[in-house]
Parts: structure tokens; sequence; C-alpha cells
């Protein structure tokens, strides 16, 4: 059957299932939504955010774009952020970067490929900051495991940086904004252990004040 097919008669099967499971399943899901995350992941076709973490539709509010990242031009990207912030009020903001990541590889080399390139030049940025560490790193395989890991650790960086994280920091102390690296080879999600809650963790030039005030 050809994959354009499949897709539907998959969609047929799984809402049947669903409602064998639980009738009220999809009047329910109908009503609202009020799910407690934010996922920013990756667009890579093997890190889709509810089946990597078992959770069902309704569970986490999703952005993806190529390599996980929170560029602060990308009306997108910010737009998904106000809502999910404040109006859907997470309690948590989760960057999820992958090792073997298309993007994050394109970004170490040197080869052009195209309007992406722009988009790659911020993981490029990432690089320089933590060049030091990352140069003396021999194996190349490492190396790109660990610019994985800053890369995902500087959009935590970066999302902290904004007023949408930073004014409900001082409304509500959340949401807390978690660095994540999922494994394509086992499945599994490591944890970086980068948990953001307040500007404290910030340098204080990104701290910035409750009133808006002219700039001129
Ligand atoms: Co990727």
């Amino acid at each position: 059957m050809d994959i354009y097919k499949s897709l539907l008669e998959g969609n047929k099967q799984w809402a049947e299932q669903r409602l064998k499971e639980d009738p009220e399943f999809f009047i329910n899901l109908a009503k609202g939504q009020s799910p407690q995350v934010l996922w920013i992941g990756c667009s890579d076709s093997r890190v889709p955010a509810n089946e990597v973490t078992g959770t069902k539709p309704g569970d986490i509010f999703v952005h993806r774009n190529i390599a996980n990242m929170a560029i602060h031009t990308d009306m997108n990207m910010l737009s998904v952020l106000d809502y999910a912030v404040n109006v859907l009020k997470v309690r948590h903001v989760i960057v999820c970067g992958h090792y073997g990541c298309g993007g994050v590889k394109a970004a170490m080399g040197n080869q052009q490929f195209g309007l992406i390139d722009n988009w790659l030049r911020n993981i490029k940025d990432v690089y320089r900051l933590h060049a030091n560490e990352l140069d003396a790193i021999e194996n190349e395989d490492e190396r790109f495991n660990r610019l994985v890991e800053l890369n995902v650790m500087e959009q935590v960086f970066d999302l902290s940086k904004t007023s949408i994280i930073q004014n409900a920091w001082r409304e509500r102390n959340q949401p807390y904004v978690h660095g994540w690296v999922y494994s394509l080879n086992s499945g599994r999600i490591k944890d970086l252990g980068v948990t953001f809650d307040s500007t404290t963790q910030l340098s204080s030039i990104y701290n910035i004040t409750a009133s808006k005030v002219s700039v001129a």
C-alpha cells in the first residue's frame, strides 16, 4: 500500500482502538487542552515527543525545528513559547536534542547546503563559545555528541534570556526549563541536569526588569 493511503488507514485503526479503550476519549480531548509540558525538539522523524515519552495526546505542547533551536528572531518559536507559558501556563519547558542530529553534524562541517546554512550558523556559534572544550576532544564522534549536548544547553540559556520566560519566573516561579538528549541507539533520554527556574542562573547582563522603559 502506498504510504499516503497507509497513513489514513493507520489513523482509522488508531481512532477505533482509542474508542475501544475509552468511548469518551475524543469527547474529552475535544473539550480543551491543559498540557503541563512544552517540548522543543528536533524535526527528525525518529524523535516523536509523545511516543518516546510514553505520553498521550493532550499531554505535551510541541514545537519542533531542525536541531531544536530557540532563535530569538523566530516568530514561530516565540509564538509557541508565549502561548505555552502565558496561556497554557506549562510547568516545564524541555529542550530535547538527540545524538546523531543531522543539523548539528552539518554545522560541524564547512560544506555549503543552501538556505539552511543561515539556521546552522547558530549552532556554529555554540561551537565557537565552547571551542576550547570541543577542540580538545580528539574523537570526532565524541566531539559531535558533546556539541549536541552543548547546543541543547545553549538553547536552555537562550529560552531563559527571553522576557517571556523571565516574566513567568517573576510571576509564578515557573516554568522549569530543562535540557535533555535522546539517544537514537538506545531509545533512552539523558537529562543534562541544567534546570533553570530563575534569572540568578544567568549572567546578569541577560536579566531584564519587570517594567518596560523607553530605550530612547
Ligand atoms: Co536532529
